[in-house]
Protein backbone atom coordinates (compact mmCIF):
# COMPACT_ATOMS: atom_id res chain seq x y z
CA UNK A 1 0.00 0.00 0.00
CA UNK A 2 0.98 3.76 -0.77
CA UNK A 3 0.45 6.79 1.02
CA UNK A 4 1.83 10.60 1.03
CA UNK A 5 4.11 10.54 4.27
CA UNK A 6 5.85 13.53 5.92
CA UNK A 7 9.26 12.37 7.24
CA UNK A 8 12.12 14.38 8.79
CA UNK A 9 15.40 14.91 7.34
CA UNK A 10 18.48 16.61 8.74
CA UNK A 11 21.89 17.82 6.55
CA UNK A 12 24.40 17.81 9.47
CA UNK A 13 27.13 19.49 10.59
CA UNK A 14 29.71 18.12 8.18
CA UNK A 15 27.37 18.60 5.54
CA UNK A 16 26.78 21.96 6.02
CA UNK A 17 30.37 22.88 6.82
CA UNK A 18 31.04 21.97 3.11
CA UNK A 19 28.38 23.72 1.61
CA UNK A 20 26.54 20.48 0.55
CA UNK A 21 23.39 21.79 1.49
CA UNK A 22 21.79 22.89 -1.40
CA UNK A 23 23.35 19.73 -3.58
CA UNK A 24 21.65 17.68 -0.72
CA UNK A 25 18.61 19.67 -1.43
CA UNK A 26 18.27 19.09 -4.68
CA UNK A 27 18.95 15.43 -4.69
CA UNK A 28 16.05 15.20 -2.72
CA UNK A 29 13.94 17.50 -5.00
CA UNK A 30 15.20 15.40 -8.11
CA UNK A 31 14.13 12.35 -6.33
CA UNK A 32 10.37 13.40 -6.13
CA UNK A 33 10.46 14.63 -2.85
CA UNK A 34 8.83 18.02 -1.94
CA UNK A 35 10.25 20.25 0.68
CA UNK A 36 7.57 21.66 2.87
CA UNK A 37 9.47 22.95 5.75
CA UNK A 38 13.37 23.90 6.25
CA UNK A 39 14.95 25.91 8.64
CA UNK A 40 18.75 26.36 9.82
CA UNK A 41 19.63 25.99 13.22
CA UNK A 42 21.90 25.56 15.28
CA UNK A 43 21.08 23.39 18.63
CA UNK A 44 22.52 23.08 22.08
CA UNK A 45 23.66 19.42 23.30
CA UNK A 46 20.62 19.30 25.75
CA UNK A 47 18.35 19.67 22.95
CA UNK A 48 20.70 17.29 20.42
CA UNK A 49 20.39 14.84 23.73
CA UNK A 50 16.72 15.08 23.66
CA UNK A 51 16.51 14.64 19.86
CA UNK A 52 18.34 11.47 20.23
CA UNK A 53 16.91 9.85 23.23
CA UNK A 54 16.11 6.83 21.60
CA UNK A 55 19.68 6.08 21.76
CA UNK A 56 20.34 6.89 25.05
CA UNK A 57 21.90 3.41 26.11
CA UNK A 58 23.95 3.76 23.23
CA UNK A 59 27.98 3.52 23.91
CA UNK A 60 28.19 6.30 21.20
CA UNK A 61 25.22 8.44 22.67
CA UNK A 62 27.40 11.16 24.35
CA UNK A 63 29.15 12.18 20.94
CA UNK A 64 26.38 11.45 18.89
CA UNK A 65 24.43 14.06 20.99
CA UNK A 66 28.04 16.13 21.03
CA UNK A 67 28.51 16.11 17.25
CA UNK A 68 24.21 17.32 16.50
CA UNK A 69 25.33 20.42 18.42
CA UNK A 70 28.70 21.43 16.79
CA UNK A 71 27.24 23.48 14.40
CA UNK A 72 24.59 24.43 12.40
CA UNK A 73 21.90 21.79 10.45
CA UNK A 74 19.19 22.27 8.17
CA UNK A 75 15.92 20.80 9.49
CA UNK A 76 13.33 19.44 6.68
CA UNK A 77 9.84 18.11 6.67
CA UNK A 78 10.10 16.01 3.36
CA UNK A 79 7.46 14.79 1.54
CA UNK A 80 6.31 11.94 -1.09
CA UNK A 81 4.86 8.71 -1.47
CA UNK A 82 5.82 6.19 1.53
CA UNK A 83 8.23 9.14 2.22
CA UNK A 84 10.02 7.38 5.09
CA UNK A 85 11.22 3.89 3.65
CA UNK A 86 12.10 6.21 0.54
CA UNK A 87 14.04 8.31 1.96
CA UNK A 88 15.79 6.00 4.13
CA UNK A 89 17.02 4.42 0.32
CA UNK A 90 18.19 7.69 -0.79
CA UNK A 91 20.13 8.05 2.03
CA UNK A 92 21.79 4.66 2.15
CA UNK A 93 23.20 2.80 4.93
CA UNK A 94 24.01 4.20 7.79
CA UNK A 95 27.51 3.38 7.86
CA UNK A 96 29.08 5.80 4.43
CA UNK A 97 31.74 2.57 4.23
CA UNK A 98 28.24 0.10 3.50
CA UNK A 99 26.33 2.65 1.27
CA UNK A 100 24.89 1.89 -1.87
CA UNK A 101 26.32 3.61 -4.62
CA UNK A 102 24.45 6.63 -5.55
CA UNK A 103 23.03 7.00 -2.15
CA UNK A 104 23.80 10.51 -0.34
CA UNK A 105 25.78 9.08 2.39
CA UNK A 106 27.59 6.86 -0.31
CA UNK A 107 28.82 9.71 -1.98
CA UNK A 108 29.31 12.62 0.89
CA UNK A 109 29.68 10.48 4.07
CA UNK A 110 32.85 10.69 5.74
CA UNK A 111 32.15 8.32 8.55
CA UNK A 112 29.72 6.64 10.68
CA UNK A 113 28.97 9.57 12.98
CA UNK A 114 29.75 12.07 10.09
CA UNK A 115 27.18 10.68 7.36
CA UNK A 116 25.78 13.97 6.35
CA UNK A 117 22.59 13.47 6.70
CA UNK A 118 19.78 11.63 8.96
CA UNK A 119 16.13 10.54 8.16
CA UNK A 120 13.15 8.90 10.75
CA UNK A 121 12.82 5.52 10.63
CA UNK A 122 9.64 4.96 11.00
CA UNK A 123 5.91 6.63 11.21
CA UNK A 124 5.47 7.07 15.13
CA UNK A 125 9.46 8.70 14.80
CA UNK A 126 8.63 10.56 11.47
CA UNK A 127 5.79 12.38 13.89
CA UNK A 128 7.70 12.46 17.26
CA UNK A 129 11.09 13.97 15.45
CA UNK A 130 8.79 16.71 12.95
CA UNK A 131 6.80 17.78 16.41
CA UNK A 132 10.34 18.02 17.73
CA UNK A 133 11.67 20.53 15.38
CA UNK A 134 8.39 22.54 13.71
CA UNK A 135 5.99 22.47 16.69
CA UNK A 136 6.37 26.47 17.49
P1 LIG B 1 21.35 8.76 12.40
O1 LIG B 1 20.50 8.25 11.29
O2 LIG B 1 21.39 10.22 12.62
O3 LIG B 1 20.88 8.06 13.79
C1 LIG B 1 21.76 7.89 14.87
C2 LIG B 1 23.19 8.15 14.52
O4 LIG B 1 24.14 7.58 15.38
C3 LIG B 1 23.50 7.54 13.17
O5 LIG B 1 22.85 8.25 12.15
C4 LIG B 1 25.03 7.61 13.17
O6 LIG B 1 25.52 8.83 12.62
C5 LIG B 1 25.39 7.58 14.67
N1 LIG B 1 26.17 6.41 15.04
C6 LIG B 1 27.39 6.43 15.58
N2 LIG B 1 27.85 5.21 15.84
C7 LIG B 1 26.88 4.35 15.45
C8 LIG B 1 26.76 2.92 15.45
N3 LIG B 1 27.72 2.12 15.91
N4 LIG B 1 25.61 2.39 14.96
C9 LIG B 1 24.61 3.19 14.50
N5 LIG B 1 24.68 4.56 14.49
C10 LIG B 1 25.80 5.12 14.95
Amino acid sequence: MSEIQKTLSIIKPDAVERNLSEEIKSIFKKNGFEIIDEKKIKITKEEAEKFYLVHQSKPFYNELCSYLSSGPIIVMVLSKENAIIANRQLMGSTNPNDAEEGTIREKYGLSIDKNSVHGSDSIENAKKEIEFFFSN
